[in-house]
């Protein structure tokens, strides 16, 4: 029988339990977040933070935030918007990929657990390596492509062009759905997984641009889209509501439609 375990670097240990609720406290949550520091050589580990949610808002990035200026500066995360906008503060919270700044801490039932985002490597406690999934963002050439002239002013679209972008437009590149993507786990390296893909999609999709023939040339390869087993964690797990597996099967349909 086959074993799997961890390399013995890579097993996460207890960490520091650290208290920031004031005596007397009684709205404290217990938070457990993953740690790691790449300058000193130790295994990750699990700090505890106990925090006093009578002074603190309601996110989970309110939470991680509160830690970091009060407790422990040495906390590490993404995040800019603090709206759902921008993608940076996606994280694995009780479970779950999602972005910190959109989940309530009401919706997370016990400790907090704050994990990065899975099956990427860590640059330093709650930060990913995004690399690899940038270089193939670059890869599906987001950006209009066109042969024809330009006009003298825009490239025009009814209202029915234009909706075929929704769906697409959306997505912030916030990865949750990639790293909860089996097939990306195991070749995220050839397979471009749900977000990429959804991208893809979204210039396929958009009649303004005339590279549709060349992009699917690009992508049509076993791994680069056919890794895709419509397992549905992507859709499951998208913080936007989005169904990037839905356009990886209208992706597939247009490979079948141009054979025919
Ligand atoms: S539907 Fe495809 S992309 Fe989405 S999780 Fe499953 S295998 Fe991955
Ligand atoms: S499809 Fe959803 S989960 Fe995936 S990158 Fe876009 S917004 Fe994030
Ligand atoms: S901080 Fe921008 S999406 Fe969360």
């Amino acid at each position: 029988m086959t074993h799997f375990s961890l390399p013995p670097k890579s097993k996460v240990k207890p960490g520091a339990v650290r208290n920031t609720a004031p005596a007397g406290a009684k709205n404290v949550r217990t938070f457990k977040v993953y740690r790691w520091n790449p300058d000193t050589g130790e295994n990750p580990c699990l700090d505890t933070y106990e925090v006093d949610m009578d002074s603190c808002g309601p996110m989970v990035l309110d939470a991680l935030i509160k830690i970091k200026n009060e407790i422990d500066s040495t906390l590490t995360f993404r995040r800019s918007c603090r709206e759902g906008v921008c993608g940076s503060c996606a994280m694995n919270i009780d479970g779950t990929n999602t972005l910190a700044c959109t989940k309530f801490l009401s919706e997370v039932k016990g400790e907090v657990r704050v994990y990065p985002l899975p099956h990427l490597p860590v640059i330093k406690d709650l930060v990913p390596d995004l690399d690899v999934p940038y270089a193939q963002y670059r890869a599906i050439e987001p950006w209009l492509k066109t042969d024809s002239p330009p006009p003298e002013r825009e490239r025009l679209q009814s209202h029915e062009e234009r909706a075929k972008l929704d769906g697409s437009w959306e997505c912030i590149l916030c990865f949750c759905c990639s790293t909860s993507c089996p097939s990306y786990w195991w070749n995220g390296d050839r397979y471009l997984g749900p977000a990429i893909l959804l991208q893809a999609y979204r210039w396929l999709a958009d009649t303004r641009d005339e590279a549709a023939g060349e992009r699917l040339d690009q992508i049509e390869d076993p791994f680069r889209l056919y890794r895709c087993h419509t397992i549905m964690n992507c859709t499951k797990t998208c913080p936007k509501g989005l169904n990037p597996a839905k356009a990886i099967a209208e992706i597939k349909k247009m490979m079948v439609e141009r054979r025919t």
